[in-house]
């Protein structure tokens, strides 16, 4: 069975966040026995681009609109990323330093057309096409309606949505922009007056799924505006939890943190890792250390960080130590806290994958209050790395960590307020004076199994079972 995902990010080529982390690591895993599963994505212009080689293996011309541009398919050569890559050069407009911008609609059209016309003319059609979030949500529909396509009719196409934040829509004044179809089928692509390709996806998709079965649930009530959208496709609908690659986040191999460790002689380990973040961040080893990594958004609560922090600094001995970017204003107000309580508060503005492996592994805590959260990678990376996690009572968290005080191993809050986050930090705190308590806990946590093979399994179960009916 050959199996081919669509999407704009793929860890280590190009990555924004945990869907990176995903179609890095899916395909992997299901890559056995008779399922051949492939990676198709833009081609950016990065380090990882520039230091790899490429060999191009298809050309075409894509029309969009009244402009035409030409593409090529490349394939990765000399590397083996446990799984085939290929990517969908169109140097106009792919090719730049950035995954996203102000012009997706037109870049993701671009993409996602140049995939399917290459996808078309192979010998061999895929058995699923396996989309990832807003940007290739047009696929589905195009494989069902556009006249050019009619050729991938019968292909069954499953969708993944990663963040239902984020749509993708646009106005119908672009509809040009889309291969021709049936015009009566021109509802298909609507959702609220605009063309929404995530709508579009729920639509147009044999399956969707998401990436935790909590969230598949909250999306029922709260979904950007989708609600009843979901509501009403929910037959095809399935929470399937993401997995982590254990093979890239294992303190036991990783040559990013300053001494390996395995949950034996975790305490050593993550000392040597603590004692290296402390210096190179100013902050008193001593304390319990709290770590943020991610997007400085609201969706992360990012906004009611300075009042937390500020409340947590100055009623507790801790230490807090932030990794992340985003909103301007937040990242104003995590640089201001650094003059405000030196020593025992520090930030690096910018995305540093290295430094956020070392967090993982030197910090005692993880702080996630997320409001929104599919999944999140954060907290079952912090798991495996003997870090405790502390986050928000909300989708795919709720579904990965159990509060200590019920048996379990985090801190839950279900008020995500500063109060609310602040008390959590306090019982943390709290706990950390009791160090057998916190040994155990890492040991525990370490040991859990968040790696791919069950989830892997259960989305090849679900292509199965699309596959006897195409
Ligand atoms: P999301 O995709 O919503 O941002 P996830 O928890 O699924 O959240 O995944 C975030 C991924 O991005 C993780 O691998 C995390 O370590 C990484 N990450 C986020 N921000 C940064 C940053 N500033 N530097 C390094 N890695 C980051
Ligand atoms: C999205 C979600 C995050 C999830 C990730 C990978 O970015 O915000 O919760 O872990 O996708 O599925």
């Amino acid at each position: 069975m050959k199996i081919i995902h669509i999407s704009a990010e793929c860890y280590p080529i190009a990555k924004v966040g945990g869907l990176a982390d995903v179609v890095g690591a899916l395909p992997k895993y299901q890559n056995r026995g008779e399922i051949t599963s492939q990676v198709i994505m833009p081609f950016y212009n990065n380090r990882y681009t520039q230091e790899h080689r490429f060999k191009s293996i298809y050309k075409g011309t894509l029309n969009l609109g009244t402009e035409s541009f030409k593409f090529k398919i490349l394939i990765l050569e000399n590397e083996n990323l446990g799984f085939e890559l290929y990517l969908v050069d169109i140097p106009e407009l792919l090719f730049t330093d950035y995954v996203y911008s102000e012009n997706d609609t037109k870049r993701f059209i671009s993409f996602q057309i140049a995939a399917l016309d290459w996808i078309l003319q192979n010998k061999q059609l895929p058995d699923i096409i396996h989309c990832h979030d807003h940007h290739t949500g047009l696929i589905s529909f195009l494989m069902s309606h556009a006249n050019k396509y009619k050729k991938l009719k019968d292909t069954p196409s499953v969708f993944t949505i990663h963040n239902a934040q984020y749509q993708g829509w646009f106005s119908h004044d672009n509809i040009e922009l889309i291969p021709s179809f049936p015009l009566s089928h021109i509802g298909l692509l609507d959702w609220d007056n605009n063309i929404n390709p995530l709508a579009t996806a729920i639509k147009c998709s044999w399956r969707v799924t998401t990436v935790s079965p909590s969230y598949m649930e909250e999306l029922k009530v709260k979904a950007n505006g989708l609600e009843s959208l979901i509501n009403s496709e929910t037959q095809k609908c399935v929470g399937i939890l993401n997995g982590i690659d254990t093979k890239v986040w294992d303190p036991e191999l990783d040559d990013m943190i300053e001494a390996k460790y395995g949950f034996e002689d975790c305490d050593s380990g993550k000392h040597v890792s603590k004692i290296w973040l402390c210096e190179e961040f100013g902050l008193n080893s001593e304390k319990p250390l709290f770590v943020f990594i991610g997007r400085l958004v609201e969706e992360k609560g990012a906004d009611l960080f300075y009042e937390v922090f500020d409340k947590a600094l100055k009623n507790l001995d801790i230490s807090i130590l932030l990794l992340g970017s985003g909103n301007k204003m937040v990242e104003q107000q995590m640089k201001k806290l650094t003059s405000k309580y030196p020593k025992m508060y520090n930030a690096f503005i910018g995305y540093d994958e290295a430094l956020s492996h070392k967090m993982y592994a030197g910090a005692d805590y993880l702080l996630m209050p997320s409001r929104v959260e599919p999944c999140g990678l954060n907290q079952m990376y912090s798991l495996r790395y003997g870090t405790i996690p502390i986050v928000n009572k909300i989708g795919g968290l709720k579904d990965t960590v159990v509060d200590i005080s019920e048996g379990g191993f985090g801190f839950l809050h279900t008020e995500n307020t500063v109060k609310g986050i602040f008390n959590s930090i306090k019982r943390a705190t709290q706990f950390y004076s009791d160090s057998s308590k916190i040994k155990e806990t890492r040991k525990t946590i370490m040991q859990i199994d968040h790696s791919w093979d069950e989830s892997a399994q259960q989305y090849i179960n679900l292509y199965k079972s699309l596959n006897q009916y195409s």
